[in-house]
């Protein structure tokens, strides 16, 4: 089980130390967007590469940008531990997660609400971690849309049902009251920016997760 903070919601002007308050969680959750694949804007490969020297903690990248089968690799190559890219944005996904593998991250792939996860099927022998977004992707702070809740039973059913091992990740609108629910419905990876980054005692709100996702997991 993962509590993977979302550094979309720390201070940009002072990252390293944000970092460091959530050394703590399993992995630091970093949100690239381009502008074009989603209406935001926020880092590039460079400032990822200085995020994973100063990180105490693997940094789980999370790309929302369009042509990821042109940039995913530079993320790989600037010391990302996991490199998540769009389904709806790769044109050769196979070859794209095999290639990030190939160049030493784990290859993950993610899907917005509205998308259908019969579109990630043959993929599933190819990652280390599928990501059902619960918002649409592009901001911090939005409520999880609840619709998305049967998606991920339905996951975890296809993870099951292939037999690889793939963590199933969450990502928007987690909070400490909705995280035992997403854990009995399948997910062990939890992304959280806000119910993080906007309390003062980070440790303590990583600490509260995990023990809503242990509940979740034992009723499960
Ligand atoms: C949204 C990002 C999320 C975001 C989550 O597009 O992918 O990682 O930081 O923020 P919260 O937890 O505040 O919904
Ligand atoms: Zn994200």
């Amino acid at each position: 089980m993962q509590i993977n903070p979302s550094i979309l919601s720390a201070d940009f002007a002072n990252l390293e130390s944000e970092l460091n308050t959530i050394a703590s969680a399993d992995m630091a959750h970093v949100d690239v967007m381009d502008n074009h694949f989603v209406p935001n804007l926020t880092i590039g490969p460079a400032v990822v590469k200085r995020l994973a020297e100063v990180s105490p903690i693997p940094l789980d990248v999370h790309l929302m940008i369009e042509n990821p089968d042109k940039w995913a690799i530079s993320y790989a190559e600037a010391g990302a531990a996991s490199v998540t890219f769009h389904i709806e944005a790769s044109h050769q996904p196979i070859d794209l997660a095999r290639r990030l593998r190939a160049a030493g991250a784990e290859a993950a792939v993610a899907i917005k609400p509205g998308t259908d996860l019969s579109t990630i099927v043959e993929l599933l022998p190819e990652i280390d971690m599928l990501l059902v977004m619960t918002v649409e992707p592009g901001f911090g702070g939005q409520p999880l849309i609840k619709d998305t809740l049967h998606k991920i039973a339905e996951a975890r059913k296809l993870i099951r049902k292939s037999g690889a091992k793939i963590r199933l990740q969450v990502d928007g609108g987690v909070t400490e009251s909705n995280l035992g629910e997403l854990a009995q419905l399948g997910a062990d990876s939890f992304v959280a920016g806000s119910a993080i980054y906007n309390h003062s005692d980070r440790a303590l709100q990583i600490h509260k997760l995990r023990e809503s996702a242990r509940l979740g997991l034992g009723r499960s």
